[in-house]
């Protein structure tokens, strides 16, 4: 990722930084790799980023979006999503979340239990509307990855219990305003090897061969998203192994005539093209060891204190020596550290210090704690 230093000096930090051409050769390969495969259909996971600019972007390459809130189904109806291509989950949609999604046509809704089923099929009956549905089953598979972003075992809240699947099909049938059209799953995030996917698909094609059996056939099969990015590596790997996940999904899982296979990504997309971008305020010596004291904290970039998660630091401004820092931020809170004993250029107050991989799950997730302004984000379309 290039970084045009010059111009951040005219920027109030700390700021997103994102790196369109990192995006748009991102969205290239997804596009062209997804392409390979008939019936691949690609969504943006919005809550990863959901900045103008960058959906904007991502809506010109074609893709639909995944939406979690009412909120984001407007916001990427503005930034040139079509309403057709929208598929909304969520353990709890509103009243107005599911008017609003009936009044834009929206392509299809997550649904994940009965009880919100018979509320959409209410407000789809006093609309006139019909809704189509997918049922997020929740397949019991532990994916390999941090628990806060586990979300596919059944300990978890999401999605209806397998063994409850078939009473929720049945249901869906006796209802006037529901078409039910297929399954969704999504079982974490941030995973880089294929065996969690490759236990997805075997999952579903046993599935698939019992819904067969009792003659229901399915249009969509939606696996969701989870593809990992490097974290330790971004600048060798800035774009995730597209190839290999689709073609995962393509040797894996066994469609039926005419069906689609549709994906939800969202850290995979955005991630690698953004960077916080903070500047040194102090450098102190403490009694063992040296801190890095940076303008922009946990309120900007919670996933370290909130996931342990590592993003990758660089100086942006120095190449002397390097020194051994905790790079800390400025709000009351101990766990507002990005990293410790990181090995960083000679650190000197003023220096530019990026957090990079910071494009997903980042923006999107911060705070106003401590009465901080919120981060803007600026791309090197604009700068
Ligand atoms: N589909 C569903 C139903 C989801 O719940 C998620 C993410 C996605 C798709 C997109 O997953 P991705 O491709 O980005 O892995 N804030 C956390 C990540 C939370 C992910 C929640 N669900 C983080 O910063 O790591």
């Amino acid at each position: 990722m290039k970084y045009p230093i010059e111009k951040f000096k005219n920027i109030e930090t700390p700021f997103y930084y994102y790196d369109f051409d990192i995006l748009r050769d991102t969205l290239q390969n997804v596009k062209e790799e997804a392409g390979r495969h008939e019936g691949f259909r690609v969504h943006y996971a919005i809550k990863a980023n959901a900045n103008p600019k960058v959906l904007k972007i991502i809506s010109e390459y074609g893709l639909g979006a995944d939406c979690v809130s009412g909120g984001e189904i407007e916001r990427s109806i503005e930034c040139g999503f079509r309403p057709s291509q929208i598929v909304y989950a969520g353990v709890g949609k509103a009243d107005w979340e599911i008017e609003l999604s009936l009044d834009n046509d929206i392509f299809c809704f997550n649904v994940e239990s009965l009880e919100e089923l018979q509320i959409i099929q209410e407000i789809a009956v006093r609309k006139g509307k019909t809704a189509n549905i997918c049922f997020r089953i929740n397949p019991n598979i532990g994916a390999h990855t941090h628990e806060k972003i586990t979300t596919g075992l059944a300990e978890n809240k999401f999605g209806i219990a397998l063994e409850d699947m078939y009473k929720a099909i049945e249901a869906a049938r006796t209802y006037s305003n529901i078409k039910f059209i297929g399954l969704h799953f999504h079982i974490g995030s941030q995973l880089l090897e294929m065996d969690d996917f490759i236990a997805l698909c075997k999952k579903i094609n046993e599935l698939q061969d019992g819904l067969e059996e009792k003659g229901i056939h399915i249009q969509i099969i939606n696996v969701g998203g989870g593809l990992g990015v490097d974290y330790d590596n971004p600048s060798e790997n800035p774009i995730p192994n597209f190839k290999l996940y689709f073609d995962t999904y393509a040797q894996h899982l066994k469609l039926r005539e005419g069906q689609e296979v549709h994906f939800e990504l969202g850290r995979s997309i955005t991630a690698q093209m953004g960077s916080l971008i903070t500047k040194t305020l102090y450098v102190k010596q403490g009694t063992a060891k040296q801190f890095a004291i940076v303008d922009a904290g946990m309120t900007d970039l919670i996933r370290p204190a909130l996931y342990q998660a590592h993003h990758k630091i660089l100086n942006l401004s120095s190449k002397e020596a390097e020194k051994t820092y905790d790079v800390v931020g400025p709000i009351c809170e101990s766990s507002d550290v990005f990293d410790k004993a990181v090995r960083l250029n000679k650190v000197h107050r003023g220096d530019f210090v990026a957090l990079q991989s910071a494009g997903a799950y980042g923006e999107i997730m911060a705070s106003q704690y401590n009465c901080r302004r919120l981060p803007v984000g600026y791309s090197s379309d604009e700068l």
